[in-house]
């Protein structure tokens, strides 16, 4: 199985705080990876440099086989699906939600004179389909709720065809239908053999989807654990990487997890 994307001894330095922390992290062809750990522990750093818009500071990056800072980054981008919160901020609002999508085939935002061909035409359908956006694929951008921004942004990301796909807390700010309409969706394409290697950032266990089949656990810029999602989802490694006592346990396939803040709020039960 070839690597799609390999950090060896990566540190991301900004001013005297280490964001990254010598990571060293090898994800192989059509594994489905969750990227989790509490605010600020370097996880949307991780996503740029594995979406190569980041150097790190030391280290070294391989991206589908390609040594970062040795390679056309734009011609990478291209194989680079990448969805995430920010981005939903860079979109024109009354940019209308069958263009929010077809523009992902330039990685622009806002349609203006590209050129797109019959089959970028063509995807787009299918992906406004796939992703429960058809009826409001003539909406404005700017009109839609977050549940329905998020699969727009999801659908955007898969034009080009990605052979790595970058998913930034797709589920965050979504009430439960809409959530478990995207880890629905999100689990359907973890298990579709010809989906490409998925990467995923949550901080909640429960918005792991189906199918899924790696962790890597982040806290303060370092590893607390990384592996198949089994010998990584244990009650000690998210509970240190949380900073709190944690049960998890599984149910038809997703995780549940019941903590308990082991400092002055001790006894105020949280669910995380
Ligand atoms: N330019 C910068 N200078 C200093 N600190 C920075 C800079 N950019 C990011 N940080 C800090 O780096 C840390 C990691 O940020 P990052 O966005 O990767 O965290 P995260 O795990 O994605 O957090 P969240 O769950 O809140 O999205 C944060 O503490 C952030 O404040
Ligand atoms: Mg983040």
């Amino acid at each position: 199985m070839a690597s799609v994307l390999e950090l060896a001894g990566v540190s991301v330095r900004r001013s005297t705080k280490l964001l990254l922390d010598q990571v060293d992290w090898t994800v192989e062809e059509g594994q489905r990876w969750v990227v989790m750990g509490p605010n600020g522990a370097g996880k949307t750093t991780l996503l740029q440099i594995a979406a190569g818009a980041l150097h790190p500071t030391v280290g070294s990056v391989q991206i589908l086989g390609e040594l970062l800072g040795a390679v056309d980054l734009a011609e990478l981008r291209q194989s680079i699906g990448w969805a995430s919160g920010s981005l939903a901020g860079s979109l024109p609002p009354r940019e209308s939600v069958r263009d929010a999508v077809l523009t992902g085939a330039w990685g622009v935002t806002g349609r203006w004179r590209e050129a797109y061909e019959q089959r970028d035409l063509a995807r787009t359908e299918r992906l406004l389909g796939d992703w429960g956006l058809a009826a409001l694929a003539g909406r404005t951008f700017g009109t839609l709720s977050e549940g329905e921004r998020k699969r727009v942004l999801i659908a955007r990301s898969l034009m080009v065809d990605p052979e790595l796909l970058l998913l930034d807390e797709p589920a965050a700010g979504l009430d439960l239908g809409g959530r478990e309409a995207l880890l629905g969706a999100l689990g359907r394409l973890a298990r579709d053999p010809l989906a490409p290697t998925t990467i995923m950032v949550t901080h909640h266990v429960e918005e792991i989807p189906e199918g899924f089949t790696h962790a890597l656990l982040l806290r303060d810029g370092r590893v607390t654990g990384c592996g198949p999602m089994r010998e990584v989802m244990t009650d000690a490694l998210v509970g240190e990487t949380f900073g709190v006592d944690v049960g998890l346990s599984q149910s038809g396939g997703r995780w549940l997890a019941r903590g308990r803040v082991p400092t002055s709020d001790a006894g105020s039960d949280v669910r995380g």
